[in-house]
């Protein structure tokens, strides 16, 4: 054992580590944004190039001893660019921090303060970054069909622009583009957003390219969720359609924490500023290794195949879900997530998010089209297939969870009057939901992850 380690050195943090690990290996995450990085990206991340400061572009620093940074950085790009089939006349950046901070350098780069942005409203599935901003009784906002914000700015984003937030079909919860146009000509934004967290479908990249022309806007789109479908070719791709593409990288496309945009070579100088200094100092360089060493891997053939499964298995999990009684927003998914609205089963996000979690099975509590409850305690679930299928998981262990979730509803359905403490009270003292996390722990056994 050597002395400087971890566990000597800070057993505490070494112990919540070692916990964490253990959470992760014996519990499923259906968490649809998370997944499991691969030794080769975890060593990159937990490098030497952590300790380096490199503000500044390619060649252009204002710190010296960047050579072997320069590199990786043009690496990365040149992956980015071959990944994500970039036209020619299309350019990357690879140094925001984070999802939220790439899509703020977008709009630092290409929006005047006041200036309107539209994206889609948060509650049916849009982002926080996209402009958010609530009121702290949101039912009449439910059933408007445009929603212009709130008091309360809590985004930065919504507090610098004028926000407008399309919907989805009240009755089909679907993109209705027609809609969308309407509005669009109705507030003439500068600038149109899609993307989010909780929307099951693919997108019509073209239709809304012809919406932002229709008004002479710049279009974005983000794609946070499903960069790693898109980067296989199993979903559609905005790359040479949108101005602007955003994404994180941590999620389908499996390549560690940080984000990427892709845009057109006229945009992306003003872009690289938003970033830099407009936003944040100097890059992550660990992390964009790590971002490197994941695409070089999305750039092999098995990593088709791992795209192609995690939507056979979010399609076979929702079809088992259906038959189960769940109901799914917008009838299934084209994708890696599903969203259920639980008013039908009579417990709502909240419960059944800790129940699930208790049996060992991880999602998200979430909002829905036409949500008149509290984000805190949501009509929702979500969840997705990333993570088990990188665990190996296929269509027979879709069905094992389906049948899990289905218990666990029925056994907390009785409990649904309980306030939340005696609720979780209960759960800690069922029976059948421990049965239940040990069958899952046994299933985690047979798919092991690699730490
Ligand atoms: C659509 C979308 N955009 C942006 C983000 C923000 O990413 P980050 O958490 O890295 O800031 C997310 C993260 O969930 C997202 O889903």
């Amino acid at each position: 054992m050597k002395k400087n380690e971890l566990k000597n050195q800070d057993p505490k943090v070494a112990a919540l580590i070692e916990l964490e690990k253990k959470r992760q290996s014996e519990k499923l995450s259906l968490i649809p944004s998370e997944n499991f990085f691969s030794p080769a990206v975890r060593e990159a991340i937990g490098s030497a190039l952590m300790h380096k400061y490199s503000e500044g572009n390619i060649d252009k620093r204002y710190y010296e001893g960047n050579e072997y940074i320069d590199e990786l950085e043009r690496l990365t790009i040149s992956r980015a660019k071959e990944l994500f089939r970039l036209p020619e006349d299309w350019d990357v950046n690879v140094q925001a921090l984070a999802g939220s901070n790439a899509n703020l350098a977008v709009y630092l780069a290409i929006l005047n303060t006041k200036d309107t942005m539209m994206s889609m409203y948060l509650p049916d599935g849009g982002h926080l970054s996209h402009g958010w901003s609530y009121e702290p009784d949101m039912k009449n906002e439910a059933r408007q069909e445009v929603y212009l914000g709130g008091k309360r700015k809590v985004h930065i984003s919504s507090r610098l622009f004028n926000v407008v937030q399309y919907k989805t079909d009240p009755k089909t919860h679907l993109f209705n583009y027609d809609h969308i146009s309407k509005i669009a000509k109705q507030h003439k934004p500068q600038l149109i957003i899609t993307g989010g967290t909780a929307y099951p479908r693919d997108i019509d990249y073209k239709k809304m390219r012809a919406i932002a022309d229709s008004v002479k806007a710049l279009y974005m789109a983000d794609i946070a969720h499903e960069a790693g479908l898109i980067a296989a070719g199993v979903l559609n791709s905005p790359v040479g359609i949108a101005d602007v593409v955003t994404m994180t990288t941590h999620k389908t496309l499996r390549s560690g924490r940080g984000a990427i945009i892709l845009a057109k070579a006229d945009l992306i100088s003003k872009i690289n500023r938003g970033v830099l200094p407009g936003l944040q100092g100097g890059p992550f360089n660990n992390n964009i290794a790590g971002i490197c060493v994941g695409l070089g891997e999305a750039l092999q053939a098995d990593f088709k195949l791992y795209a192609k499964q995690i939507i056979t298995n979010a399609h076979v999990l929702a079809s088992e879900l259906d038959k189960l009684g769940f109901d799914l927003l917008t009838g299934g998914t084209d994708k890696h997530l599903i969203l259920i609205n639980m008013t039908n089963k009579g417990i709502f996000g909240k419960y059944t998010a800790r129940a699930m979690d208790k049996a060992g099975l991880v999602l998200n509590m979430n909002t829905m089209p036409g949500e008149t409850r509290s984000p805190a305690d949501p009509s929702a679930i979500r969840l997705g297939t990333p993570l088990v299928t990188t665990r190996g998981m296929k269509e027979p262990e879709m069905k094992l969870i389906a049948a899990w979730m289905d218990r666990v509803v029925k056994i907390i359905q009785p409990l649904a009057g309980l306030k939340f403490s005696e609720f979780e009270k209960q759960l800690d003292e069922s029976k059948e939901i421990r049965i239940i996390a040990n069958e899952v722990k046994g299933l985690c056994k047979k798919f092991p992850l690699n730490f």
